[in-house]
C-alpha cells in the first residue's frame, strides 16, 4: 500500500494513475478503524480500481476539547489493517497544518435546517468542521464514488447536499451501520468503554429497536414514553436526544403521514462516551 502524507505527493500519484482513466473510490475516516469503516472500504475496493482512505482527526469538528485530545489513535494497526484488504488501496494521511495551513477554522455553508435538529443542535459548528473538511478532501482527492456510512445519517444527509449544491461529479454510496451482535453500533469511541459500560450502551440499539418494533402501532408520544422509561433505568445513561425524524430533512415529527421514510434517531453520553446511532422505520 501507498502511504502520504502531504497533498502534492498524493495528487501527482492520482494524476498518472488517473490517466489510465480509473474509477477511483474515496472513504473519509479519522481513524482508529473497525469493521464499520472496513465495510466501507471493501466496497469501495469492489466497485473501484483504487481507493483512497484518508485518516485525519479534523479538529474544527469537535466542540469539545478533550474530545479531540482523546480521540483513539491507532495507525501502525490501522495500516496492517488496510494492507490486508487490498493492495489496491493508497493512504492519505496529512497532518493538521497540510489540511488547514495554519488556519484551523470551519468554512460557513448554508445546509437549510438540515444542520439545525439532533446533532447539528447539541454539537455547535459540528457539521460546519465536517463539511469545511470534506470539502477539501473532496477537492484533493477528485474520486467518482465516495462511501458514507448510514450510522451517522445527518452526516450522510449533508454531504449529499454539498455535493450536490457544488455540482460535485461524484456519487455519494450510502453504506449500512455495521453492529455487534449484540445491536452495538460499531464506534471507534466505543473503544473508550468499559466492559459493563458497552454492556449498557446496547439499551440504545434497543430502544431503536422498540422505536422501529412499535412505530405502526402506536402514537408516538407513546413511543418516546417508552424510551424515555426504558433509557431511564440506567443511571450511566444520559440522553442527549431521541428523536424520530423524516430521512430527508432530518426534521423531528409531530405526526406520522403515510409514505413517508422516517428514522429513529439518538444520542447519549454514556459513563461519559457520547454515543450516536440511528436506525430507520420502514
Ligand atoms: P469516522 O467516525 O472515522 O467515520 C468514517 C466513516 O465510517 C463515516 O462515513 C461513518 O459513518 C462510517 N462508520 C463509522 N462507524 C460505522 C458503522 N458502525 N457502520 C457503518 N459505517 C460506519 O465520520 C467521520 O469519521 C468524520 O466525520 C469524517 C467524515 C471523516 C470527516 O472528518
Amino acid at each position: 500500500m501507498i502511504i502520504f502524507n502531504n497533498i502534492v505527493g498524493f495528487k501527482n500519484h492520482l494524476r498518472k494513475l488517473k490517466n489510465d482513466n480509473v474509477k477511483i473510490g474515496f472513504v473519509p475516516t479519522m481513524g482508529a478503524l473497525h469493521n464499520g469503516h472496513t465495510s466501507l472500504i471493501k466496497k469501495s475496493v469492489l466497485e473501484n480500481d483504487y481507493s483512497v482512505v484518508s485518516i485525519f482527526i479534523n479538529p474544527t469538528q469537535f466542540n469539545n476539547i478533550n474530545d479531540y485530545k482523546s480521540y483513539p489513535i491507532n495507525i501502525s494497526r490501522d495500516i496492517e489493517l488496510l494492507d490486508s484488504i487490498s493492495e489496491n488501496i493508497i493512504l492519505f494521511k496529512p497532518d493538521t497544518e497540510e489540511i488547514y495551513s495554519g488556519k484551523v477554522v470551519s468554512d460557513s455553508y448554508d445546509f437549510g435546517d438540515l444542520d439545525k435538529y439532533m446533532e447539528g443542535k447539541h454539537r455547535k459548528g459540528h457539521f460546519q468542521g465536517v463539511a469545511t473538511v470534506v470539502n477539501k478532501l473532496f477537492e484533493i482527492v477528485s474520486a467518482d464514488n465516495v462511501y458514507f456510512g448510514e450510522k451517522d445519517f445527518q452526516q450522510l444527509r449533508i454531504i449529499e447536499v454539498l455535493v450536490q449544491k457544488n455540482g460535485y461529479k461524484l456519487n455519494v454510496i450510502r453504506c449500512k451501520t455495521i453492529r455487534q451482535n449484540d445491536g452495538l453500533a460499531l464506534s471507534s469511541r466505543n473503544k473508550k468503554l468499559d466492559i459493563s459500560s458497552q454492556n449498557i450502551a446496547t439499551n440504545l440499539f434497543k430502544a431503536l429497536s422498540f422505536a422501529k418494533k412499535n412505530f405502526d402501532t402506536l402514537d408516538l408520544e407513546v413511543i418516546y414514553a417508552k424510551v424515555e422509561d426504558l433509557l431511564q433505568n440506567f443511571p450511566q445513561i444520559s440522553i442527549d436526544y431521541f428523536a424520530i425524524a423524516d430521512e430527508n430533512d432530518l426534521k423531528p415529527i409531530k405526526h406520522k403521514k403515510k409514505n413517508q421514510k422516517y428514522r429513529a434517531f439518538i444520542a447519549a453520553d454514556i459513563s461519559g462516551v457520547r454515543l450516536i446511532d440511528n436506525i430507520k422505520l420502514y
